[in-house]
């Protein structure tokens, strides 16, 4: 029996995450809780002819308390998104206060749940997240999980494109760091099976997933960014960790986690000086089992990217932190 739950299930990714959670046969009940319209989304989807039990709350009657109760997985998309012209930095304001209270409702209702966090800045929030759970005495790093899997989806589709392929699924390419601009760093080197790339093509092929989100926030025009594809990878990574409550071995995803609570972590801390960092993990019984660090085989160009990603993910990551140790 597994309970996911979705908070800010109502939103651009919140409905078809939701979509896609209620057609997985792993998931039993499917909590969804927003500020707005989950009654509404809940019942259409509880038409839907799968066995997940699905339930919408609103904020009334402690409709978050309701939701997270029992939770095994919780899965955050709540949050405003970007306009043309705005990167991922400014959504902090409004977004840093949403992740904090929803964070707290987690550490006061299933403390024990697989948090996985999609709203931006992930390079922040999740930070905040570690903070709020911190304060509330019942961090475990193994079970937090800032979402960069929409990284890793671009990555595997635009290097299709450039060397011909028709299935992008064919390819893993480690894409370690943050998320969000010149602090997501494909190692493009260790992509598997190995591929060639025409050295004119790499800087652009780097630039297009370090900014791909960018592309689909003009191609809005204003109306949101990336959802349908956020909500696929968010998927892909929530099916993952619900995968290993069921005992299946042997999944290894890219993931924004804090480092020094994870075994092999130390290694990529080391090397970063920073606690958060995307690498590719093992998952175990119990969430991150194992970091991997891909970091020392990197080319010298690919050591550089993370030198600039370095700058400015240790930025994001203090202004996480400070958020939190400066409210009540
Ligand atoms: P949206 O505006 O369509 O949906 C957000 C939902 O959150 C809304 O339904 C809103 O009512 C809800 N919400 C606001 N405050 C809430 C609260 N306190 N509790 C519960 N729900 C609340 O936005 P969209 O497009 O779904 O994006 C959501 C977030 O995901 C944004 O921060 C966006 O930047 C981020 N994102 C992350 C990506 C990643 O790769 N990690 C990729 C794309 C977007």
């Amino acid at each position: 029996m597994v309970k996911a739950v979705v908070l800010g299930a109502a939103g651009g990714i919140g409905q078809p995450l939701s979509l896609l959670l209620k057609n997985s046969p792993l998931v039993s009940e499917l909590s969804l809780y927003d500020v707005v319209n989950t009654p509404g989304v809940a019942a259409d989807l509880s038409h839907i002819a799968t066995p997940a039990k699905v339930t919408g709350y609103l904020p009334a009657d402690d409709g978050l308390k309701k939701a997270l109760t029992d939770a095994d997985i919780v899965v955050i998309p709540a949050g405003i998104p970007r306009k043309p012209g705005m990167t991922r930095d400014d959504l902090f304001k409004i977004n840093a206060g949403i992740v904090k209270g929803l964070i707290q409702g987690i550490a006061e209702n299933c403390p024990r749940a697989f948090i996985l966090i999609i709203s931006n800045p992930v390079n922040s929030t999740v930070p905040i997240a570690a903070e709020v759970l911190r304060k509330n005495k019942c961090f475990d790093p193994t079970r937090l999980f800032g979402v960069t899997s929409l990284d890793v989806v671009r990555a595997q589709t635009f290097v299709s494109e450039i060397v011909g392929e028709s299935d992008p699924r064919k390819f893993t390419v480690p894409v370690v760091g943050g998320h969000s601009g010149e602090t997501i760093v494909p190692l493009l080197s260790q992509t598997q099976p190995p591929v060639t790339i025409p050295s004119d093509k790499i800087r652009g092929l780097i630039k297009r997933i370090q900014f791909g989100g960018d592309e689909v926030v003009e191609a809005k025009g204003g109306a949101g960014s990336a959802t349908l594809s956020m909500a696929f990878a968010g998927f892909r990574f929530a099916e993952s960790v619900i995968k290993i409550t069921k005992g299946e071995k042997g999944i290894v995803e890219p993931t924004f986690i804090y480092l020094a609570g994870v075994e092999g972590g130390e290694d990529v801390r080391k090397v970063t000086g920073l606690d958060f960092f995307a690498v590719p993990v093992e998952l175990g019984p119990n969430g991150a089992a194992k970091a991997r660090n891909p970091l020392e085989k990197a080319t010298a160009e690919e050591k550089e990217l993370i030198n600039v990603c370095k700058t400015g993910l240790s930025q994001n990551i203090a202004k996480g932190v400070e958020f939190v140790a400066a409210s009540a």
